[in-house]
């Protein structure tokens, strides 16, 4: 990688400030850097981390110069194979995500069509039924934990049930994947045991098709293969369900700490739809996602990019750009504009934006409808993120309430 502006060292993709003030760190990067700055990851492997709004644009909507196809990247010879991102920015993985091209419209075409085939009232359903069921078990106590408690058990409890997956199965596959999330002893049999459930899955629906995900997926015409959908099935599962559970724990400590939203949390219901829109804005999930690979020797934002270098999503960053948030201290309203769900062929597909949307919502208005006088339990200042540069959320959201009867 050359740089054509006055060399700056790169920045470390780690460290603590990623958590505790990334708007401060993306503000100094820019000023240092400018729209795309040179960043290493673990074992100082080089990446550009792409931090303005109109250069993220340039990316995002050019997938044939910016590809999203890993075999590309001029870094893989000095990977080594217990490389800690190797399970984020993978090489010749066959779902989804790596594919490129006609076969990947018609992927997303195979994947959007089947997320679309869900009704929306029954998913808010499914949605409160799970709610109400994971609020039973703690409303009688008058305190809880909603990140541990609640925000990491309910989307992918729902989203299993969308799938296809019989309820009974539903508390192991929300183990096995937050085993995965957590990154340490049990994470590979996480990843085994969901794979496993995926083939257990579309075997049983081969053999006796459902109204539900899988079976729209396997009768797909795209010719695309029972190993191929369940590639795409735990992508679906593990894109889907970390980032709506931090995007309800986010968007539920904004009200609980902020006064713009306090008068809310006993009354008007619109104001949840704000805080989730300005979550996306200013806390989102996704801070900085990986990646895409230049497939031939270009410029972005004054920098020299060399064909197979790495570019990150600085989705956070270009989402706090000064050039479009020109009052930073302005609540952002209906305006969806923000890079959060990614933009061009690649983005989150839209009907899954609508299905993490309405479990999000609907997860934390059941909070807000059954324990209306939650409050944190300790002082906002002392709440702290899971230490990484890529997902941002809550390590733990203590409150507490007025205990009430179960439903
Ligand atoms: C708050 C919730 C969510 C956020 C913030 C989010 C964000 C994103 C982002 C930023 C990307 C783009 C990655 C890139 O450009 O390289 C993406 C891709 C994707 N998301 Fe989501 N997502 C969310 C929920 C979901 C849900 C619920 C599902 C499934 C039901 C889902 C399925 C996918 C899939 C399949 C892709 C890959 C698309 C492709 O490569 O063509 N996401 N998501």
């Amino acid at each position: 990688m050359t740089t054509d502006t006055p060399s700056t060292a790169p920045t470390p993709l780690s460290g603590p400030r990623f958590q505790t003030d990334p708007t401060q760190l993306y503000r100094e990067m820019r000023r240092e850097h400018g729209a795309v700055a040179p960043v290493l990851l673990d074992g100082d492997v080089p990446a550009w981390l792409v931090l303005d709004y109109r250069e993220l644009h340039q990316v995002t909507a050019d997938p044939v110069l910016f590809s999203r196809d890993s075999d590309l990247w001029n870094q893989w010879d000095r990977i080594p194979d217990d490389w800690p991102m190797l399970p984020m920015i993978g090489r010749k993985q066959p779902s989804i995500l790596y594919t490129v091209g006609q076969r990947h419209r018609e992927r997303a075409a195979m994947i959007g069509d089947a997320l679309e085939s869900v009704d929306p009232f029954e998913l808010r359903r499914i949605a409160e039924q799970f709610a109400d069921e994971l609020i039973n078990s703690f409303c009688g106590k008058g305190d809880t934990e909603i990140i541990g408690q609640y925000a990491m058990l309910l989307p992918v409890r729902v989203l299993a049930r969308l799938y296809g997956f019989p309820d009974d199965e539903g508390p192991a596959l929300v183990k096995a994947m937050n085993d995965m999330i957590d990154g340490r002893e049990l994470a590979l049999a996480g990843q085994q045991y969901l794979g496993q459930s995926m083939m257990s899955l579309l075997a049983a629906r081969q053999a006796s098709p459902a109204e539900d995900v899988a079976s729209h997926m396997l009768g797909n015409e795209a010719g695309f293969t029972v190993e191929e959908i369940a590639q795409d099935l735990m992508v679906m599962m593990a894109a889907g369900h970390q980032p709506t559970a931090d995007w309800i724990g986010n968007s539920l400590r904004l009200m609980l700490t902020d006064d713009r939203f306090a008068a809310s949390l006993s009354g008007g219901r619109h104001s949840v739809a704000e805080a989730m829109n300005e979550v996306l804005w200013e806390d989102t999930p996704t801070q900085n996602v990986a990646g895409r690979w230049a497939s031939r020797d270009t410029h972005l934002g004054g920098r020299h990019i060399q064909s197979g270098d790495m570019l990150l999503l600085g989705i956070a960053a270009a989402n706090s750009d000064p050039q479009v948030r020109t009052d930073g201290s302005a609540l952002t309203g209906g305006n969806n504009a923000f890079f959060s769900f990614g933009h061009g062929e690649h983005r989150c597909p839209f009907p899954a934006q609508e299905i993490a949307e309405v479990i999000a919502r609907t997860g934390i208005e059941v909070i807000l409808d059954r324990l209306p006088d939650v409050d944190l339990a300790t002082p906002g200042e002392s709440l702290t993120r899971r230490p990484s540069p890529w997902l941002r959320g809550l390590s733990t959201l203590p409150v507490t309430f007025t205990p009430v009867s179960a439903l």
